[in-house]
């Protein structure tokens, strides 16, 4: 049986690899951006990613082309028409996502999902200028979306049952592990992390080196130490994830901002992407997510 259509909105980071995620699992995928670099490139830059998994020997050829053919990059909204599920992964202001939201109401039927993937943003404020607010929920995807199996869905209090379900449903066809989060600032996992994170800043601060608060965690079970973790991700990331969760609680001190953190940001040692962080590139760094 086809796929249910499943639009994109947004082609950046996030955005290109969540349209992978259903392409690759045979969903008619159609996908833009506001900026049109982004769109002319986003087939190109798909079809490198998919290739390189091709030459390590993770996906066949057909596999990679057969990706490429449900891909329709779209110079307009009114294609999103056929979506049952449109998923958007633009910039991170809400009045921007309630615009758009407010586009798209006036194109699509009543019956297709509207989710957002905001890191930080309360669903309900996206929801609450919109006509049809019961089909609006996050789909938060991690990054990077091809690789990270976990997607946190939270709805809003006026979100439909049904429209959860088949949320769900989509995204787990599509391969991902779905949980279901309350619709507070981090939803579950960046809410925990950023304590964890915080208490190994803490014990730094306190003079204690990294590798070996590292090596505490891994030894006790933690498939990544903290810093380790740090520098997979990138530091810059990991301030502003940790400053966003700090504004939106009000600045409670379990999401305080260390400034050995923002210090580490300002001397431009952010970890991978840099070539040099908190631990990277020592030997016990272990590899990145496939
Ligand atoms: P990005 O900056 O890489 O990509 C955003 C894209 O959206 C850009 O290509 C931009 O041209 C486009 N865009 C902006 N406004 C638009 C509009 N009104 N209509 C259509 N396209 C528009 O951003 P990234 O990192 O992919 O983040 C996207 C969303 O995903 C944000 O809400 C972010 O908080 C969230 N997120 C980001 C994660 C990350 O690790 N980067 C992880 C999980 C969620």
């Amino acid at each position: 049986m086809m796929h249910p259509t499943i639009g994109i909105i947004g082609l950046g980071t996030m955005g290109l690899g969540i349209a992978q995620v259903f392409a690759q699992a045979s969903f008619p995928t159609i996908a833009t951006d506001a900026h049109a670099p982004a769109r002319d490139s986003a087939r190109t830059r798909m079809e490198q990613a998919l290739t390189a998994r091709v030459s390590a020997g993770k996906l066949n050829p057909e596999a990679r082309d057969a990706t490429l053919n449900n891909l329709h990059i779209a110079e307009s909204l009114t294609d999103f028409a056929a979506c049952s599920l449109i998923i958007e992964a633009i910039v991170e202001r809400a009045d921007a996502k309630q615009a758009l939201f407010a586009e798209l109401e006036a194109i699509i039927p009543a019956t297709t999902i509207l989710a957002t993937n905001t890191s930080s943003i309360p669903v309900a404020t996206i929801a609450a200028t919109a006509q049809t607010p019961d089909r609006i929920l996050a789909l938060h995807f991690f990054n990077p979306p091809t690789a990270m199996k976990l997607v946190e869905l939270a709805p809003h209090a006026g979100t439909a049952q049904h429209h959860i379900n088949i949320a769900r449903q989509l995204t787990e066809t599509a391969g991902k592990t779905v949980i279901q989060c309350p619709d507070r600032p981090g939803f579950i996992v960046n809410r925990c992390a950023r304590p964890y994170y915080g208490e190994a800043l803490a014990l730094l601060s306190e003079g204690h080196k990294a590798a070996e608060i590292d090596a505490a965690m891994m030894a006790a079970g933690y498939r990544l130490g903290p810093f380790a973790l740090i520098d997979l991700i990138g530091a810059d990331i990991n301030l502003a994830a940790t400053q966003g969760m700090s504004a939106a609680m009000q600045k409670h001190p379990r999401y305080h901002v260390f400034p050995i953190l923002a210090a580490q940001v300002a001397s431009g040692d952010l970890g991978r992407k840099t070539g040099r962080g908190f631990i990277y590139p020592a030997e016990t760094t272990p590899a990145p997510n496939p």
